[in-house]
């Protein structure tokens, strides 16, 4: 099958969280099972900066974006590594700056609109222009929503399109792409489609709300956020179009890319290891990050790790609450590494300041300190109020990290919380807390704490985690069998 997947990141290219690593890994795992799979992405700064082999064959078009005609360039590289051709839309105006959503101080561009219609408009001319054969148009994100709009009006008339079918995937509903409703006519699209049905949700452009209205089929990342958002609040005022649409809904799990996430062979890690050697290894991952984060090099005391964005989504201000709560009287240590809100980080730091030996918090963004503290970690913290899929805790597991979770979408369909009936049933991988609450997340995390130190309990949830398929190909097969459904 010919499939073109357009996203607004793909590691390694360029990266703000899952999405990227996702957009990175399902065309690989696609090409790998026989299917002819590409990627269209922006050639932002940071994307030309980082030194890939991009070349620049002299593909010029031009685009129409409200009453401009805007000229771009169509460069090609490969996912490193694979024959996975990669398409890189270069506009300067748009693409070659600081920052791939927002600026230095984290408000977002403002003509985020008019950058992501002319990308959109980009994506549908390299059909044409490298005359590329299509049968499924996989959008993903606010940012490519007027894919499956193009598709079904404009494009509709010309033969080339006529046959190809959409795909929108659903990675965060909570990021809409909602722009003052005189951004209509940056797309070019007739004021007719405008409307609750399309559209338009509560007086504005919603960009999100075009791709679940006009794709052929939608689908979100994990099953039960696909169930979450067809009711408030998770829906996020979009559940309605999301009932009507259920029929064509879907969830699938993401995957781990274990090219990059493999213990066995990560480049990052002090010693490397598997299910059989997790003990010395992990130990020895556990020492490297302690000493490199100036933290007390107490080996037996637990460590607890997590990476993120720091934002409401992720929930750091209950685990600042918690390590506020726990740090006075337990031995337990505590690393935190995210860049994000500022009233999280003032938060965190206020800690760090409390427990120096303790709590170590780096706010920045490290590709190799993640994989540390995923490693060397014993337990990893993620009490997201809601999360569409998580990679981070899949990440843990296959590291032999237990996950402290909130149970809500993809958290609740990876991680079975450790008790007397999932221990003896063989299901048990980490702990997960069901109400999102302070008190319930620090009586989980203290569950945690306890189960660390019995010893056989703790091993048996390591190699079950450790163990399990949290591959691509499961996920890569699930969209396979999605495409087929929806071709032409
Ligand atoms: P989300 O996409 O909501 O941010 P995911 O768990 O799906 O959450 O994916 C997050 C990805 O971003 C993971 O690959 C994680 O390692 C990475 N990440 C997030 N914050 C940082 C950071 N500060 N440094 C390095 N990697 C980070
Ligand atoms: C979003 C979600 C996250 C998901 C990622 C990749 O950023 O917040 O849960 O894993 O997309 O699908």
């Amino acid at each position: 099958m010919n499939i073109l997947i357009v996203a607004s990141e793909a590691a390694p290219f360029s990266k703000t969280g899952g999405l990227a690593d996702v957009c990175g890994s399902l065309p690989v795992e696609l090409n790998r099972s026989g299917n002819n799979c590409a990627l269209i992405i922006p050639a932002y700064k940071q994307t030309l900066q980082k030194g890939f082999d991009i070349q620049d064959p002299g593909l010029r078009f031009s685009a129409p974006v409200g009453d401009k005609t805007v000229e771009g360039r169509i460069l090609k590289a490969v996912v490193p590594g694979t024959d996975t051709p990669v398409y890189l839309i270069y506009q300067k105006d748009y693409f070659d700056r600081d920052g791939i959503y927002q600026n230095p101080d984290g408000s977002d561009f403002i003509d985020n609109c008019e950058r992501y219609v002319f990308f959109c408009r980009a994506a549908m001319e390299t059909i044409r222009l490298l005359d590329l054969k299509v049968d499924i148009l996989h959008a993903n994100d606010w940012q490519t929503g007027l894919i499956p709009a193009y598709l079904k009006t404009e494009y509709r008339l010309y033969p080339r399109y006529a046959n190809i079918a959409s795909l929108f995937t659903i990675h965060n509903l909570a990021y809409q792409g909602s722009f003052w409703h005189w951004d209509m006519n940056l797309t070019g699209l007739d004021w007719k489609y405008f409307n609750m049905d399309q559209m338009e949700a509560y007086g504005r452009l919603n960009l999100i709300k075009t791709g679940i209205a006009f794709a052929d089929a939608v689908s979100t990342v994990s099953p039960r956020y696909a169930l979450e958002i067809q009711s408030a609040p998770l829906g996020c005022g979009l559940e309605g179009i999301l009932q009507c649409r259920r029929h064509n809904l879907y969830g699938i799990l993401n995957g781990v890319d274990l090219n990059a996430w493999n213990p066995e062979t990560d480049p990052n890690l002090a010693q490397t290891y598997n299910v059989s050697t997790w003990r010395e290894g992990k130990r020895a991952c556990k020492k490297a990050l302690l000493q490199q984060l100036g933290l007390h090099e107490d080996l037996d005391a637990p460590l607890l790790g997590t990476v993120g964005r720091l934002s409401y989504q992720k929930g750091y201000d209950l685990i600042a609450e918690a390590m506020r709560r726990i740090a006075p009287q337990h031995p337990a240590q505590w690393v935190v590494l995210g860049t994000g809100e500022a009233c999280y980080q003032n938060m965190l730091l206020d800690l760090q300041n409390q427990f120096p030996n303790k709590i170590a918090v780096r706010l920045m963004y490290s590709d190799s300190m993640a994989h540390q503290i995923i490693a060397g970690s014993d337990l990893f913290l993620m009490p997201s109020r809601y999360e569409p899929c998580g990679l981070t805790q899949m990440y843990a597991l296959h590291y032999g990290t237990l996950p402290i979770v909130h149970s809500t979408g993809g958290l609740a369909d990876t991680v079975v919380n450790t008790t007397q009936q999932t221990l003896a049933d063989n299901s048990a991988n980490g702990f997960a807390f069901e109400n999102d609450s302070i008190d319930e997340f620090t009586n989980c995390v203290n569950n945690a704490l306890w189960t660390y130190y019995q010893q056989e309990t703790r091993s048996t949830l390591i190699e079950r985690g450790m163990k399990q398929d949290w591959s691509w190909s499961r996920s890569a097969s699930q969209y396979v069998q999605l495409y087929e459904k929806i071709k032409h």
